[in-house]
């Protein structure tokens, strides 16, 4: 009985992935839920009453959801936008969503499962202590209370609400808590190997036998930071190309040449650029020198090495753009510019998050450049503000440099004597 259950989540694995990409632990553990539930065979006590969805735009969220339904012949999913049921139902939002919990536990008496999708989760429950609207702390609390009433007053069946955001920080701690949203899926933007995975996908259901010479290594490799959204969006630009040049299939080319008007969302904050040789507009001979030397010296043996520009931020961009420029030559890798300030703009203790997540993709980006405009937002001292964004910095520099990491850190600051003491151990080689 167990296997042939097992074999039939194996099975139900393999048509999904038909038509989105995600690893196979995931998808199994997902699909045995609802399975379970839907049979009303679920092996423990109490099931899990939220599912969250949580990754940047465009990694599949939406499409799992609707994927599942359908293979798996769940009811139509319910389906709520967090920030039509503030704007729409204005006034109204509260009962609004008792409405929707109501017509979920009717179903779910009938069909044994009925899933509640709420998306984009953050704008119906965002943090209580964060928000200075009135609306958004009462409609945490309801959808907390509907959630934990779930149980009472069911008499059979049971309701799943799935929730999606791409700010998981931003959500009220609360819906975090056992026995809200206990299972928490992480969508990460795709590595080459599931870029490949998804541009299979994609080409078999959208561009069937309408391509031709496709090297598809070359194009997850080169399509560093791109979601499956953003895969798509190169498909469609492709084809457009393609018919422009009175062709009924794309090439290798076409994707090639596409990959050039689609920017990874991924790495929107990030943004990966492409560096220009500025020397031209520096002059100093010392400083081409210098600049000479360190290209060449990381080209040669990519290794951690961190260095402070210390110039006019924006002689200090040139300087940056020239030693990647130089770099990019020989090792062909991404060249990733910061702006530090852009940190300062998140929402308390998002801060850390952000730069840790910046370093997780250095680290999965690298050997690489990387250049942090205006680095003293982020680690100047006697700032409180920032006392956490300093400790997750050094932190992080450590890591690199305890484990070599290849990355070419470059990072610039109007005053280098405002920086934390600390934080200037690692970057005391001046430019
Ligand atoms: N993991 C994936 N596998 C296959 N296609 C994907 C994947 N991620 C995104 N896509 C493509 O991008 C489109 C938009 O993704 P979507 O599910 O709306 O993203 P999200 O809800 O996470 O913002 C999908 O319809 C699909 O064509
Ligand atoms: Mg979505």
């Amino acid at each position: 009985m167990l296997n042939e259950f097992k074999e039939i989540v194996k099975e139900k694995v393999k048509e999904i992935q038909q038509e989105v990409y995600l690893k196979d632990e995931i998808l199994e553990k997902i699909v045995a839920l609802f399975l379970s539930l839907k049979n009303d065979r679920f092996p423990g006590k109490k099931p899990p009453k939220g599912l969250l969805f949580y990754g940047p735009p465009g990694t599949g969220k939406t499409l799992l959801m609707k994927t599942l339904a359908k293979k798996l012949n769940l009811s139509d999913p319910i389906m709520i936008r967090g920030p039509e049921i503030i704007s729409q139902y204005y006034g109204k939002s509260e009962s609004r969503l008792r409405q929707i919990f109501a017509l979920a536990k009717e179903r779910a008496e009938e069909e044994n499962l009925a899933i509640i999708f709420i998306d984009e989760l953050d704008s119906l429950a965002p943090s209580r202590d964060l928000t200075k609207g009135e609306l958004e702390p009462r409609l945490v609390g309801q959808l907390l209370s509907l959630m934990d009433g779930l149980e009472r007053e069911i008499s059979k069946g049971n309701v799943v609400v799935i929730g999606s955001t791409n700010r998981p920080e931003a959500l009220d701690p609360a819906l975090r808590r056992p026995g809200r949203f206990d299972l928490e899926i992480e969508f990460d933007p795709p590595d080459a190997d599931q870029r490949k995975e998804i541009l299979k996908i994609l080409l078999n259901n959208y561009v069937k036998g309408r391509y031709e010479n496709i090297n598809l290594d070359e194009i997850a490799d080169q399509t560093i930071g791109f979601t499956g959204a953003d895969l798509l969006q190169l498909l469609n630009e492709s084809l457009l190309q393609a018919v422009l040049k009175s062709r009924d299939f794309i090439t290798q080319e076409d994707l090639l040449h596409a990959k050039n008007s689609v920017k990874p969302s991924a790495l929107r904050e990030f943004h990966i650029e492409k560096p220009r040789d500025r020397s031209n507009e520096i002059k100093d001979k010392e400083i081409i020198d210098r600049i000479m030397q360190v290209a060449e010296g990381f080209s040669r043996k990519p290794h951690f090495k961190p260095i402070l520009l210390t110039h006019e931020l924006l002689f200090s961009d040139k300087i940056a753009s020239t030693i990647a420029f130089m770099v990019c030559q020989r090792l062909h890798c991404p060249y990733l510019v910061v702006r530090a300030t852009w940190f300062r703009t998140r929402w308390f203790g998002e801060m850390e998050r952000s730069i840790r997540k910046l370093f997780e993709k250095i680290n999965r980006l690298q050997p690489c450049i990387v250049y942090i405009k205006n680095i003293d937002a982020i680690a100047s001292f006697g700032n409180e503000h920032i006392h956490g964004a300093i400790l997750e910095l050094l932190d992080n520099l450590n890591n690199f440099s305890d484990n070599n990491t290849k990355v070419l850190l470059l990072c610039s600051t109007k005053d280098k004597d405002k920086l934390d003491q600390e934080i200037k151990t690692y970057l005391k080689e001046l430019i």
